[in-house]
């Protein structure tokens, strides 16, 4: 009987502790309160609120594309790098958190693949959050970023973080807030790709053939074409083109003049002015 009552106080102290570490502000301010302290609208309290002005904390996002260079314009469905840092003088632990919205105030969201001292926690108002798991050593926190598809237009990410000296309350840390936003890059399609590169189309001018050679590599199906200047279809054939092989097109029923080639093999095309002169 002792020994019952003794285990389940023993697991009620365990419970407890569990219990205020979970809901702790350490752990993240989504996860371990349910809030978002990022100054988005609709959010009231920063971290500055609590923590308050010390360490002469400043906050930046950056999202930056494959080279590392930070965009200042998003192209619809890329991955980037999303990165919050927390700059201040002196501080010894650090936290932060991050949303992305539409220009609506509705979730944009696309975070994934935090790095460890991360975290990323959706809301019930569905606000996905990337904030810190635990207080942080490091002052940079990052995690993938998909931008949402073409139409979203300018995305703003908002940012709150903070500077602590890790004496277990807010007393003497720092917060700040911070905003970025992203203009969706309309201008931009899937690039096409070309086979300028591995096609060689000579002589030119030429009389009565001309000759297609690829250097990189031995395709099926691919199509020639071959119109005039006003855009008139004069002949079309599907050719084999074998690596480093050269294919002769006749063009012996042409006039003498220019024309635009066009050798289609799948989703890539060439397109080159020739002069015939038969
Ligand atoms: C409503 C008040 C409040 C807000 C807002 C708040 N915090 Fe806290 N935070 C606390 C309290 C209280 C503690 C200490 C106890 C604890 O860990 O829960 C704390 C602790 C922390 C710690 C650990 C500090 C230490 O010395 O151990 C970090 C890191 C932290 N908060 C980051 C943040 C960040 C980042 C934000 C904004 C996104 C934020 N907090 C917003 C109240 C707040």
């Amino acid at each position: 009987m002792k020994k019952t009552l003794l285990s389940v106080f023993g697991i009620s102290i365990l419970a407890i502790s569990v219990q205020i570490t979970l809901t702790s502000s350490s752990n993240g301010r989504a996860f371990a309160a349910n809030s978002g302290n990022t100054g988005a609208p609709g959010e009231v309290t920063t971290c500055r609120s609590c923590h308050g002005a010390g360490f002469g904390t400043t906050v930046s996002i950056a999202i930056k594309d494959a080279q590392g260079n930070p965009i200042t314009s998003y192209v619809p469905g890329s991955i980037y790098d999303a990165e919050f840092t927390v700059n201040a003088n002196g501080a010894s632990g650090y936290g932060f958190q991050m949303v992305s919205l539409n220009s609506s105030n509705a979730p944009v969201n696309g975070f994934s693949t935090p790095t460890t001292n991360t975290r990323l926690v959706t809301l019930g108002n569905g606000r996905q959050y990337a904030e810190h798991a635990g207080r942080s050593s490091t002052n940079t926190f990052s995690t993938q970023w998909t931008a949402p598809s073409s139409g979203t237009g300018t995305v703003t990410f908002y940012g709150g973080g903070a500077a602590v000296n890790n004496n277990g309350g807010t007393g003497g840390d720092g917060g700040n807030t911070t905003i970025l936003s992203l203009t969706e890059n309309t201008s931009v399609g899937i690039a096409e790709p070309t086979l300028r590169d591995e096609l060689l189309v000579y002589p030119n001018p030429t009389r009565n053939v001309i000759k297609l050679e690829n250097t990189a590599e031995s395709v099926k199906n691919s199509v020639v074409e071959v119109y005039n200047m006003k855009g008139q279809l004069f002949i079309s054939e599907n050719i084999t083109l074998l690596q480093n092989n050269a294919e002769l097109l006749n063009v012996t029923g042409l006039n003498n003049g220019f024309y635009i080639l066009r050798v289609t093999e799948g989703n890539k095309t060439l397109e080159q002015k020739i002069m015939i002169e038969n």
